[in-house]
């Protein structure tokens, strides 16, 4: 009998782009495609459970080993501090992460303190430091970017992908911080104690990745 693989997806536009790869492998994701209300679903012939969370908790399922492999951004992922082994980068999703607002904002402040809005308060944390600039972080859940216009603060770090919700609201890129996509994360005891099967998913994943770049070209 198989062991039986579980795999954590962030719900959403992730969730659907990695159900195609895996259709490609010949994995029946017609139950995590319509999932309803349930919250474990499954390709029985082939022992694989799928459970949809939210993106953020991507990470936890998977450090405690009640997932074998998660697909996360590489923001959730830098976010939730796990060191979890990163075993492929799936190429969508991309975007990047950035310090954004006026353009004047890199002139002097006039608050005593720099003020950084965000939805990532560890990645600002880190990235801040490592310059030696004192910042205060203040921790938004969504729509960061009205924290320059309104006055909450003096710019935001968030991903930026198409650009049009920084143009719709007056800001620009003033940094990049790293580029962003989804990431295939695998659980360290599961990689050894179920090590064929998840290596044969991840071989097959990356196979798919590099078909679909080559038709990109
Ligand atoms: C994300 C992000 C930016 C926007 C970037 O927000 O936080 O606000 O998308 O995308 P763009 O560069 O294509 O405009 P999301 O749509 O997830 O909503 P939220 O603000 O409620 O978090």
């Amino acid at each position: 009998m198989q062991d039986v693989i579980t795999l954590a997806l962030a719900k959403g536009r992730l969730a659907e782009q990695t159900f195609t790869l895996l259709e490609n492998l010949g994995i029946d994701c017609s139950e995590p495609r319509q999932p309803g209300r349930q919250l474990v679903l499954w390709d029985r012939k082939n022992n694989l459970r799928f459970i949809l969370v939210k993106p953020s908790d991507v990470p936890t399922y998977v450090d405690h080993g009640v997932a074998d492999l998660g697909v996360v951004g590489k923001d959730t992922l830098l976010e939730s501090g796990r060191p979890l082994y990163e075993v492929l980068d799936l190429t969508f999703g991309q975007c990047k992460l950035c310090v954004a607002g006026y353009a004047e904002a890199s002139a002097p402040v006039t608050r005593a303190t720099f003020r950084v809005a965000t939805k990532y308060p560890r990645i600002a944390r880190g990235f801040y430091d490592g310059k030696g600039q004192t910042i205060e972080i203040i921790e938004l859940h969504g729509s960061v970017e009205l924290g320059p216009v309104i006055g909450l603060s003096d710019v935001i770090l968030d991903i930026v992908e198409s650009g049009s919700t920084l143009r719709a609201n007056g800001l620009s890129v003033l940094e990049e911080v790293c580029d962003v996509s989804a990431r295939l994360v695998c659980n360290r005891v599961s990689l050894k104690t179920k090590r064929e099967r998840i290596r044969g998913l991840i071989d097959g994943l990356a196979e798919q990745v590099r078909r679909m770049k080559e038709e990109q070209t």
